[in-house]
């Protein structure tokens, strides 16, 4: 029989076990029961923990959706995104996240599965926590690639001309569908993360992302380069669910991406939204005039 763990408010965090999965991103965090509340220390220490790994990986986790969204909310106000199902109604802030209605957001073709969540928004959420339901026997893996590592790995001439662009995030056909008024944004290319500083690239390749002010066929080249980059293995960490297997992603650094290779299996998860406040900026450059 399992020990439910403590967390006492003296050493809230001397159990916690983390693993790094890749160099720059993805760790797998153990030593903690997410059924059980958080204290400040453990919550900041998770805090931590997530901006340095950009995804933090638990297993065993066997939460219920009121755990899993008293645990999302430890980092902030929740959002309920206007498009995506609910498992339940009387717990809107749980997202049902499924094969059919996954294919319809980000379509048939593989180029737009890498995405951030709700980028469409002026201030677009700050991370998810999503928990596995239903899974398929295998397959239905999940991939997250780091901004950073693939901003950093482009040719210094290419991310001199990129720097001051900006890129359109147009979800405004789903958004129409369900009736919610909402003008279409562009964003910085290059976002200035704003609380480690650090500068990725934020981009969805599932909101029709276009520079702003280039001729359509130059946009559409460097969009295509960019996704070149962050196909590369080098800058994604792989997930493969389990049961009772729960992600916690920072939408700030990560774009995810859900593989679909099993079939007509209708593999169910439940996400949490976490609402943020921040705009996405570029900081100034030191070496700017
Ligand atoms: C998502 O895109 O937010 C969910 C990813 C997944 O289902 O693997």
């Amino acid at each position: 029989m399992s020990a439910v763990l403590q967390h006492t408010e003296s050493h809230p965090t001397e159990t916690l076990h983390v693993t790094r999965l890749e160099p720059t991103i993805g760790a797998e965090i153990s030593g903690i029961d997410l059924r059980q509340p958080l204290t400040p220390a453990l919550r900041d220490e998770l805090r931590r923990l997530l901006l340095e790994h950009k995804v933090i990986f638990f297993r065993d986790q066997a939460i219920s959706t009121e755990q899993q969204i008293a645990f999302a909310r430890e980092f902030g106000e929740l959002y309920v995104h206007p498009t995506t199902q609910q498992n339940d109604p009387a717990q809107p802030q749980a997202h049902l996240i499924e094969a059919q209605d996954a294919r319809k957001l980000y379509g048939p073709r593989i180029s737009g599965r890498w995405h951030t969540d709700t980028s469409w928004l002026l201030q677009p959420t700050l991370g998810a926590v999503l928990r596995a339901v239903d899974l398929p026997a295998v397959g239905g893996d999940t991939l997250w690639a780091d901004t950073a590592a693939v901003y950093r790995a482009l040719p210094d001439a290419l991310r001199e001309e990129i720097d001051d662009l900006h890129v359109v995030h147009d979800f405004k056909s789903s958004l129409d569908k369900v009736g919610y008024d909402y003008p279409i944004l562009a964003h910085p290319l290059v976002r200035t993360h704003p609380e480690t500083g650090e500068d990725g690239l934020f981009i969805n390749f599932s909101q029709n992302p276009s520079v702003i002010g280039w001729p359509p066929e130059k946009s559409k080249q460097l969009i295509e380069r960019l996704l070149l980059e962050f196909n590369k293995p080098e800058h994604q960490v792989r997930f493969k669910w389990r049961e009772n297997s729960v992600a916690f992603w920072d939408n700030r650094s990560t774009l995810h991406y859900p593989v679909y290779n099993y079939g007509d299996y209708p593999r169910r998860m439940e996400r949490v939204l976490i609402a943020y406040d921040d705009i996405p900026h570029r900081a100034k450059r030191a070496d700017a005039a």
